[in-house]
């Protein structure tokens, strides 16, 4: 038997490897809800428009709604043989009304009816990811005003290098997801256009109403561009586009967080309810949960490339290449979605280990700046001969092997006579810490304040959304 949605002209039935490589159903069937919602706006149209009587209509509507509910209870059955989310829909939306359901395709073609599904489903994602993504936000702002205090090693290649706040290294990711949000915003403004009505690729000859249906999905208007609107996937590009770099972001945090639990460094601790034992090693923790995150990142960029791969060589119009967009996608969305999930988790999970990361924050020199600025800021000394100088005490306490406050003054004075008991107070991870009070530097009270904006301008959002 041949397709009885578009099988007029065929004979035969397809070969059963042709039914397997096109059949999308299994993808596709995620985007039901959004596709019924363009059908219900697309019927509602074309009965404001006198294409269809606003009997058939309805009854199209109420089809619809029907089928919506047995989806949505698990109890439709999807049939391969016809082969997409949309012929499944039409199908049994025909067994429900009759002929009648014939008329739902008018002005219309699964050409723009996909794009039209997937950029809502794509839009929905970008909201879903905005609210987890705030609630990362929300848990980072939390441990970095406990921790606004908390003195650990800051580190440039990956060897210790000034002091930080365990509260100013947190609020560094809260910038980070601000900006990942905004890249999805930039692209959410971007997709907010209606594809719906473009129909194959040409547009319609009937006296359809773009901006009625665009306005009833809470499209912003009707794509331009009909051929454009069929062919182009930008919207999930830049959409995976800023799901990667959201992902990158939160794997090197992921990375920080296998670093500092490792027991070589203990810097930080996660509870049991974030790690996991080993099967044959029983003194194990591991932070698996980090890892995956880590891992994660993969598919996401995966699917970010497998996409653009598939779209280079593409002519205009529709192609069904364009049929493997969904699958990458999708799982890399709900990849992000776990990984953002997780690492909330884990932020409220860790515990820092204070005591350690303070005696770790002064080892290897960690203030030796803070001496160098001392020397410029009471003798006036020039930048670099100050670094000079201060090298030479490095290499004094190096050869000592003593930690650079414990060097004696005299020792100090024999290579710079100028050199005070005054210099020796820099010299401490507190003090160093509590001196960084330029903009956006990791003194506690610079922390303290930024960390108390930022719950402002989450608890505002909230309150707006
Ligand atoms: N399943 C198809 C897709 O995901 C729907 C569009 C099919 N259009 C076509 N002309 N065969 O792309």
């Amino acid at each position: 038997m041949s397709n009885k949605m578009w099988g007029g002209r065929f004979g035969e039935s397809p070969d059963a490897i042709m039914e397997e490589i096109n059949v999308s159903i299994d993808v596709d069937q995620h985007l039901y809800a959004q596709d019924i919602a363009a059908s219900k706006a697309h019927a509602s149209m074309l009965a404001a428009q006198g294409i269809i009587t606003s009997n058939d209509a309805k009854n199209i509507v109420a089809g619809l709604d029907t089928i919506l509910s047995e989806i949505g209870k698990g109890g439709f059955t999807f049939k391969r043989a016809l082969e997409d989310i949309h012929m499944n829909v039409e199908s049994r939306l025909g067994e429900l009304i009759g002929p009648a359901a014939g008329r739902l395709h008018t002005a219309r073609s699964r050409n723009d009816q996909v794009a039209t599904d997937f950029r809502l489903y794509v839009r929905d994602t970008i909201d879903q990811t905005d609210r987890a993504l705030a609630s990362f936000q929300r848990a980072l702002v939390d441990r970095a005003l406990e921790h606004a205090d908390t003195v650990m090693p800051g580190f440039t290649h990956l060897q210790t290098a000034q002091p930080v706040t365990f509260g100013h290294h947190l609020l560094a990711y809260v910038e980070m997801a601000a900006r990942d949000r905004g890249r999805f915003q930039d692209a959410r403004k971007r997709l907010n256009e209606s594809p719906l009505g473009a129909a194959a690729l040409a547009g319609t000859s009937f006296p359809i109403n773009r901006n009625a249906t665009a306005a009833a999905l809470g499209f912003d208007r009707p794509m331009a561009n009909s051929l454009d609107a069929v062919s182009d996937r930008d919207f999930v590009l830049e959409t995976l586009s800023a799901a990667a770099i959201t992902a990158v972001h939160l794997s090197r945090f992921a990375e920080e967080i296998v670093i500092w639990t490792s027991p070589l460094v203990g810097l930080v601790k996660l509870s049991d309810k974030f790690t996991t034992g080993s099967s044959i090693m029983p003194q194990k923790r591991n932070p698996d949960a980090a890892e995956l995150v880590r891992a994660k990142t993969g598919r996401v960029i995966g699917a970010l490339n497998a996409l653009l791969i598939v779209m280079k060589g593409l002519p205009l119009a529709y192609q069904k290449d364009m049929q493997e967009d969904k699958a990458g996608a999708m799982e890399a969305f709900a990849a992000l979605s776990l990984a953002v999930r997780a690492m909330t988790g884990m932020v409220l999970d860790l515990e820092p280990d204070a005591a350690r990361m303070k005696v770790a924050a002064g080892e290897g020199y960690a203030t030796a700046t803070d001496l160098a600025d001392w020397l410029v800021r009471t003798l006036k000394m020039p930048f670099r001969e100050a670094h000079h100088v201060t090298g030479r005490i490095v290499a004094k306490a190096a050869e000592d092997n003593l930690p650079l406050h414990k060097v004696p003054l005299a020792a100090m004075q024999a290579i710079e006579p100028r050199i005070t008991s005054e210099a020796l107070e820099v010299l401490s991870v507190q003090a160093s810490v509590e001196s960084r009070t330029s903009y956006g530097g990791t003194a506690p009270d610079n922390v303290r304040e930024q960390a108390k904006g930022w719950f402002k301008r989450l608890e505002k959002e909230e309150g707006a959304a």
